[in-house]
């Protein structure tokens, strides 16, 4: 067991203890706006293979870097002038930045796997200050082990890595609830990497250029090498587009539009009655693990709008019903 710190009872004790286990190259899990993250210091070597370690993740898969703000950033990293307005109309908030590293970065190479870039972003609320406190990048993937569903709260982290850490800081359910959108700029054009928590309308809203959508998974994987196909995992097999519930099913639905069999169905969930995409984003991965937890015979969702966080939704889903490599 982990120790546990709700950062609304004692949120200096909590930056305090944060600090105390970063200080010894060691990980902390903690809360971001999007999901909980497992976080280390990005300029030490140590403390970078401590997160790879902890969650069975591979070492070819880059970790996004958390800064307290740009300026920080900019110590790092080098911005074109739409990275930067990117940073500014977006941060702090669940946008990563794909951006060159800096000749001579204090960023460890084991956190950038090698790559001459490095995606970054200012996370809001807990995670920010706490890297304001610390002075340095915590590089911070999502608190699971590798290939399991992103955490959205402190009890997700406890059952999955709770054996493995020293300390969870509690900042409850993580309001946005799908990781960061991720985008590269090349040649002044915005390449998606990862649909995310901004949707890419919001993008092409801000700058008025149309955004890159990712090749289909699978080739995509080359350019962000932890997209790969099968990822957020349950146990229970995945079907999508389900216009009805088989017995022994669970139903995940969204939307009032009525599903035939649902009565039969082992668990009946909905992401939003109301149709709200952000609400459905926010309850995402806390019902699939639900919805696994019933032991179905199967988890049928039905079809999501491909608007808006529909996109980062789908982009999970896709990758919860994908084929298993292992
Ligand atoms: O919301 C989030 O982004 C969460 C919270 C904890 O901040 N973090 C997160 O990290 O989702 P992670 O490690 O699960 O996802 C990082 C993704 C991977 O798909 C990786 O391939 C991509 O970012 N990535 C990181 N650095 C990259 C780079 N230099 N070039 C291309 N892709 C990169
Ligand atoms: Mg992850």
């Amino acid at each position: 067991m982990a120790r546990l710190i709700p950062i609304d009872r004692d949120r200096q004790g909590a930056i305090g203890a944060a600090i105390d286990i970063l200080s010894q190259a060691k990980p902390v899990a903690l809360p971001t706006e999007t999901v909980y993250g497992l976080a280390a210091d990005a300029t030490d070597p140590a403390a970078i293979t401590g997160i790879y370690e902890t969650k069975g993740r591979p070492r070819f898969n880059p970790l996004i870097c958390h800064m307290a703000d740009l300026a920080m950033a900019e110590r790092y990293a080098t911005f074109d002038p739409l990275s930067r307005a990117l940073a500014n109309r977006f941060w702090p908030g669940p946008l990563t930045l794909v951006v060159p590293l800096k000749a001579g970065s204090a960023i460890h190479p084991l956190a950038t796997a090698g790559l001459d870039t490095v995606g970054i972003r200012v996370p809001k609320g807990f995670a920010g200050d706490l890297i304001r406190a610390f002075g340095k990048p915590l590089a911070a993937p999502s608190a699971n082990s590798s290939g399991k569903i992103s955490p959205t709260t402190a009890e997700h982290v406890e059952a999955d890595l709770g054996g493995r850490i020293e300390l969870i800081v509690d900042g409850g359910p993580c309001p946005v609830g799908v990781e960061s959108t991720i985008v590269k700029v090349e040649d002044g054009r915005i390449r998606l990497l990862r649909p995310g928590g901004i949707a890419a309308e919001a993008i092409e809203e801000a700058t008025g250029l149309a955004v890159e959508r990712p090749k289909p998974a699978g080739t995509a994987a080359i350019e962000a090498p932890g997209m790969l196909a099968s990822h957020y995992a349950p146990n229970a097999h995945v079907r999508l587009d389900a216009r009805s519930v088989s017995p022994g099913e669970a139903l995940i639905r969204f939307g009032d539009t009525p599903v035939s069999g649902e009565k039969d169905a082992a668990i009946v969930l909905n992401l939003s009655p109301r149709g709200d995409l952000a609400e459905a984003a926010a309850n995402l991965f806390g019902y699939i693990k639900q919805a696994d937890e019933a032991q179905p015979s199967g988890i049928a969702i039905t079809p999501i709008p491909m608007q808006g966080l529909g996109e980062a939704i789908n982009d999970r889903l896709k990758r919860a019903a994908a084929p298993r490599s292992a």
